[in-house]
């Protein structure tokens, strides 16, 4: 069995899925699902209007329609109140984003999928091993998509990966996969190899930031394996978009599968943790419903009130902080109109924009590293607000 494999296997046990599939970005596995979906133009798929633009760049390379649902303000998921309005005649597909690690509301999302016969998928990017009513966040769907991004919750430095349901789209991604897929460069796979040890070296708490200029800056000089182009910020889709997996990832996917549970109970902890710190200094903490859901954070969401100045200052001070979500279709050079949104379309999202950080829970925040993270954020906010 080769990595790829062995990885795929992992991913079809720890998902009890009826197979799962590696590819080189998850933004590539989605493009995969759409395809073989048969989503087209004309077609309307619902997401969330608090979400990565290259998880919409996938929808309008095939030609359909993004419709953007607003959130609710405490797990910044899709508002189930709100799906059933924007459904129309040629909605085909809705895509149920688990943000940060909270899982939608499935009962109600799944209830009106059903009633009005639209198919959905899972967007696990920010969400592995969070639980709904006792069962995993993807095996819900009919297929999943999950990222191996640098920050997302377990990285094979980039990376995408489709878990599936259902054997007719498995048997579809199989031939899409076999027919289109193309191998990534030497090059590309020599550099990624180097930067996941930079990475390993440089990825911590105090030096996030730094790390993080650095690999923008490498990124824009053709350096370093980025995690989006400037032609992404284009509903085009650019050539050798449809990229397989490399051997380095599935090796990596391997490694971190095997420290997968570990990796949850710490985000766990450590999250609980922030519940606690928060707590004590009159701040909003997480807000969900444990009788639904037990979420695994990727990263611990607060608001603040100027976010501008805490991510400089932040910077300044080695504290690590996370800007997601930038404006409805992060980052913020995206150009929304190109992608169908305007501003006040989804109004508690773009709110959010404006006044959510996150604090890191990767494998290597320490309860120290929490103390001081909490210590610093609080001040750029007197009191606890909604
Ligand atoms: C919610 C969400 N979905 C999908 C993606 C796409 O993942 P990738 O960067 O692996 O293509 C991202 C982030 O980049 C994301 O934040």
């Amino acid at each position: 069995m080769n990595s790829s494999q062995k990885y795929q296997t992992n991913l079809k046990s720890i998902f009890g899925a009826f197979d799962a599939f590696t590819m080189w970005k998850g933004r590539v596995a989605l493009y995969a699902i759409l395809r073989v979906l048969g989503i087209g133009k004309g077609d309307e798929v619902i997401l969330p209007g608090y979400t990565c633009v290259m998880d919409v760049n996938p929808v309008k390379y095939v030609g359909a329609n993004p419709v953007y649902v607003d959130i609710e303000p405490d797990t910044f998921n899709m508002d189930v109140s709100l799906l059933e309005q924007a459904i129309t005649p040629n909605t085909k597909l809705i895509i149920a984003q688990h943000t940060y690690g909270y899982v939608c509301d499935m009962d109600e999302l799944m209830g009106i999928a059903e009633k009005y016969g639209v198919t959905v998928i899972e967007d696990c990017c920010l969400c592995v091993g969070s639980t709904y009513k006792g069962k995993l966040a993807g095996t819900f769907g009919i297929a999943s998509y999950f990222s191996g991004q640098w920050n997302k919750p377990f990285t094979t430095g980039i990376g995408g990966m489709v878990t599936c349901n259902d054997e007719n789209v498995a048997q579809d991604i199989q031939e899409l996969c076999e027919n289109e897929l193309i191998k990534p460069s030497f090059k590309e796979v020599l550099m990624l190899q180097a930067q996941l040890w930079v990475y390993k070296a440089l990825i911590y708490p105090r030096t996030t930031a730094l790390a993080q200029n650095l690999f923008r800056w490498l990124t824009k000089k053709g350096i370093v394996v980025g995690s989006s182009s400037n032609e992404e910020f284009e509903p085009k889709m650019p050539e050798n978009f449809f990229k397989a997996m490399s051997s380095v990832q599935a090796k990596e996917g391997v490694k971190k599968m095997k420290s997968l549970e570990a990796n949850i109970e710490h985000r766990k902890k450590m999250s609980s943790f922030y519940d606690e710190l928060l707590g004590n200094k009159g701040w909003g903490i997480r807000q969900f419903d444990s009788s639904k859901q037990d979420p695994v954070m990727v990263r611990y969401p607060v608001r603040v009130k100027d976010k501008q100045k805490a991510i400089e200052d932040a910077a300044k001070h080695g504290i690590e902080l996370g800007t997601w979500f930038e404006c409805a279709l992060h980052p913020i050079e995206t150009p929304l109109e190109k992608y169908d949104y305007e501003i006040g379309m989804c109004p508690v999202a773009d709110k959010a924009c404006e006044q959510v950080v996150n604090l890191p829970l990767h494998t290597r925040v320490s309860k120290k590293t929490a103390r001081r993270t909490v210590d610093f954020i609080t001040k750029y906010c007197e009191e606890a607000f909604a």
